[in-house]
């Protein structure tokens, strides 16, 4: 059973702060339907909603217990209050036989114990929620009929635990979508230029530790973590014969590899789910002094965004070995980051990093699929769950690099 200790403090609450409306309040429906509809996120697993939905019911009608069966046979019920003798389980034998198909004829709302229901059950209303399952009232106040308006309402509330699922598994449809386009354009930047593999992964963690020095809120630190993994998405686009090369640059040369933010922004702006991402992408090259591209833009006039991945993306290139270079020492790195705070880096954000150096270290690569789908469902709910205030969602949705 999905229980309280599974909601957040402000659904658990629900129930308990919704007055009792009495199946005569003409302002019923809206109350129960429009509380519901605030709190519908798609975002969220159903058996939340489901929940927060039996309790909203129960609540508004006073009966003892209000259930949620799903159709599935492996799926448990969903249960708000009690029938003394009744576990969640036996709700199942609860759901009515009716002789029609519930997909073609929904609504089905039926008012009476089905034959052979336990003796515990004096009052039954079920209503069908299309082919999903059913919603099942128990037990009215001291044994009264339902009346029509909650019958009405038990097959409102059963239509929104329905639209709810068909949406949540859209939901997860994009989100699995995104998730993937995430995946193959990462891999495929790994697979542009093999010895700096990994290299994306490491700038994204690396900046999402130092926007938590700066306190950076949650969401943004999730927009961060996709921007580093897609920072250099554009070098795909970059002939190997100069991406790869060893020796110097020369003029032309050096502009191809500049290329690769606008390059970045080419391909993604498409994505209308990664629009928060772009100035990172495009302005990571930047420099704090001016002097940097593609737009030299300096100082705040840089996003932070792209200031943080400029300092991580450094970092992490210093770590690294290249064709051309081994990795630097750790003292050797941090007395090129101090020269050049104020002039190629923002010396606040150099200050965070050397605020959590000590962690910089063990930053590797584990975990991508769980990162990625925390920034991948922030991405996906910032519009989807627009109804939610965006104090609370930011608290929800804290995004932290797992260990
Ligand atoms: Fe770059």
């Amino acid at each position: 059973m999905y229980g309280e200790s599974e909601m957040n403090e402000s659904t658990a609450t629900e129930g308990a702060i919704l007055p009792s409306i009495s199946g005569q309040d003409e302002n019923g429906e809206h109350v129960v339907i429009g509380r519901l509809i605030r709190r519908l996120r798609v975002s969220e697993p159903p058996e939340r909603f489901q929940y927060l939905a039996a309790t909203v019911l129960r609540s508004s009608t006073g009966t003892e217990s209000v259930g949620w069966v799903p159709r599935d046979p492996v799926a448990p019920p969903i249960v708000a209050g009690q029938v003394a003798g009744l576990e969640p389980i036996g709700y199942r034998s609860l759901v009515p036989r009716v002789g029609v198909d519930p997909i073609r004829d929904d609504p089905i709302v039926v008012d009476r114990p089905p034959p052979g229901a336990p003796a515990e059950v004096l009052r039954q209303a079920a209503a069908a929620a299309g082919p999903s399952g059913w919603l099942i009232a128990l037990n009215t106040p001291a044994g009264r009929p339902f009346t029509a308006q909650e019958l009405e309402r038990l097959h409102y509330v059963a239509a929104l635990i329905e639209a709810q699922l068909a949406n949540a598994r859209a939901y997860a449809e994009l989100k699995g979508l995104l998730f993937g386009v995430i995946r193959s354009l990462t891999a495929a930047i790994d697979a542009k230029d093999p010895y700096t593999s990994g290299h994306s992964e490491r700038v994204a963690r690396i900046a999402v530790r130092i926007a938590e020095e700066l306190h950076i809120s949650p969401e943004r630190r999730s927009d961060l973590y996709l921007a580093g993994l897609l920072h250099d998405v554009g070098k795909i686009g970059i002939e190997d014969e100069v991406l790869k090369k060893s020796g110097p640059l020369s003029d032309e040369e050096y502009r191809k590899i500049q290329g690769h933010v606008e390059i970045g922004v080419n391909i993604l702006k498409d994505l209308k789910r990664l629009s928060h991402i772009l100035p990172g992408v495009r302005h990571h090259h930047e420099s704090y002094d001016g002097t940097g591209y593609p737009d030299r833009l300096a100082g705040d006039h840089i996003p932070i965004e792209a200031r943080i991945l400029a300092v991580a993306d450094s970092f992490d290139a210093m770590s690294s070995s290249r064709p051309y270079r081994r990795r630097m020492g750790l003292m050797q790195i941090h007395e090129i980051l101090d020269k050049g705070r104020g002039k190629q880096w923002d010396p606040r954000v150099i200050e965070a990093l050397f605020a959590c150096r000590a962690e910089l270290e063990a930053i590797g690569q584990k975990g991508l699929g769980e990162s990625l789908i925390g920034a991948v469902d922030v991405a996906l709910g910032r519009e989807m769950d627009s109804e939610e205030p965006r104090k609370s969602r930011r608290t929800r949705r804290d995004f932290r690099i797992p260990d």
